[in-house]
Parts: structure tokens; C-alpha cells; sequence
């Protein structure tokens, strides 16, 4: 039986995935290459020192000593904030409210598991903190997705087994981390992105919690 939600915060909850791109577009452009948006897919889920060897990679940037790097990360981290300035409750994600109630009603717990270490501010300005239970994020984890461990550590707080949990997700890293972890995961997104996820929607609108958990746990589905 699934007694557990774990959701994704960039781009499952609310739509920072596009800040976090324009973010990094930013960057890439003052460093004189073009970054497209297929180019960061793999930037999705990563942490952010991952995500800017990734970015520096398609850039053939390779000379760069840490420090260059760590002004470089958070110069993205400070456009990216200013962006986070814009952020309201109306932010949330189209069905993200309704949702998590109707699984709250049946006795579901919730978790939110993100490689950001901005989770904490974003949550505060869309006020949704107070619809989880538990919040794992950046600031606790060491391994970035698809490492399993933010998944782990969620389920661990909610006292789940990861069997009985269920990862909504919209990044390739955090489908696999998911996966590597145990549980059952619903991508957010484009399916062939995703192909890893066992059920794909591309909203929340299109999920109906009793559906859901009496079908993901079915091979084949
Ligand atoms: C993930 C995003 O949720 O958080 C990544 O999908 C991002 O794109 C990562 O790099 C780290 O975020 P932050 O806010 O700590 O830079
Ligand atoms: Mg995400």
C-alpha cells in the first residue's frame, strides 16, 4: 500500500525550472556561447556546481580554476534569486494545491525532495510549507540526484518504506534517483525525457490520487 508522497520542488510544485534556465542563459551568454533549452534538460534536478560543469562543458570552457567557478555559480545564484523576488502563491503549479489535499484526506504523507538549496525561500514565498510534512532539500543533502539519498532521507522522515512511496518528478536525474531508491515515480513532463518514470502526465490537473494509487503499483501500467 502507498503511504507516502515525495514530491520535487523545481518544476513539479511551482515553474522555477524556467528561472533556473534563464538563469543559466544568462551566464552562458557573458561567457559568449548559446545555451538551449534541449542543452539544459541535463541541467535539471543536478545541484548547482554539477549543473555549472555542465553548462561549462557545452561551452568548451575547461580552464577555469575553483574559485572562477564558485563566482561564477553564484553570480547565476544571484540572477536566479531576483527572479525567486517575482514568485507569489499564484506560482504553485496548476493542480499542486488540490492534490496534495485530496492525498492528505486519505491519510498520505508528503515530502518535499529537492537538490536546491534555495527550497526553503521558495517555499516561503508560494506559502506552501505548511502542506508537507517534511523537507529535505540542498542544505542536507551531500549527494546530488540520481544519487537515491534525498529520496531516502525523505522517506525516512515520513517512516515510509521507499516501497511504499511515490516520486513525482520532472527531471531525467531525479527519475533515476527515484528508481535507484526503491519507489514508484510519476514523471511531470515529457514522456520520452522521462522514459524511466513509470506513468507520465504533464499535470497535476490530470491526477486523480485514487487512480493513481490503486494503477502506478501494477507491472505494465
Ligand atoms: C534543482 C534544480 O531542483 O535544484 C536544478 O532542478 C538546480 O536545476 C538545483 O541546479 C540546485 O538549485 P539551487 O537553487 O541550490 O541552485
Ligand atoms: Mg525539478
Amino acid at each position: 500500500p502507498f503511504e507516502a508522497a515525495i514530491f520535487d520542488l523545481d518544476g513539479v510544485i511551482v515553474d522555477t525550472a524556467k528561472f533556473h534556465y534563464r538563469a543559466w542563459k544568462r551566464l552562458a551568454g557573458e561567457l559568449g556561447f548559446a545555451f538551449s533549452e534541449r542543452e539544459n534538460e541535463q541541467l535539471k534536478g543536478v545541484s548547482r556546481m554539477e549543473s555549472l560543469d555542465l553548462l561549462l562543458r557545452a561551452g568548451g570552457i575547461t580552464d577555469l580554476t575553483a574559485e572562477q567557478k564558485e563566482d561564477l555559480a553564484s553570480r547565476k545564484n544571484e540572477w536566479y534569486k531576483e527572479l525567486l523576488e517575482t514568485l507569489t502563491p499564484d506560482d504553485v503549479l496548476p493542480g499542486v494545491r488540490s492534490f496534495l489535499g485530496r492525498l492528505h484526506s486519505r491519510g498520505i504523507r508528503t515530502a518535499i525532495a529537492s537538490a536546491s538549496k534555495n527550497a526553503p525561500l521558495i517555499l516561503e514565498k508560494v506559502n506552501i510549507r505548511p502542506l508537507f510534512d517534511v523537507v529535505v532539500d540542498g542544505n542536507s543533502t551531500a549527494r546530488a540526484k540520481p544519487d537515491p539519498e534525498v529520496f531516502l532521507q525523505a522517506a525516512r522522515l515520513l517512516t515510509a518504506e521507499p516501497a511504499a512511496c511515490i516520486v513525482f518528478e520532472d527531471a531525467a536525474a531525479g527519475v533515476e534517483g527515484a528508481v535507484r531508491a526503491g519507489m514508484r515515480v510519476v514523471g511531470i513532463g515529457d514522456r520520452e525525457l522521462l522514459a524511466r518514470a513509470h506513468l507520465t502526465v504533464t499535470s497535476f490537473e490530470q491526477l486523480e490520487p485514487v487512480y493513481l494509487l490503486s494503477h502506478i503499483g501494477i507491472a505494465g501500467y
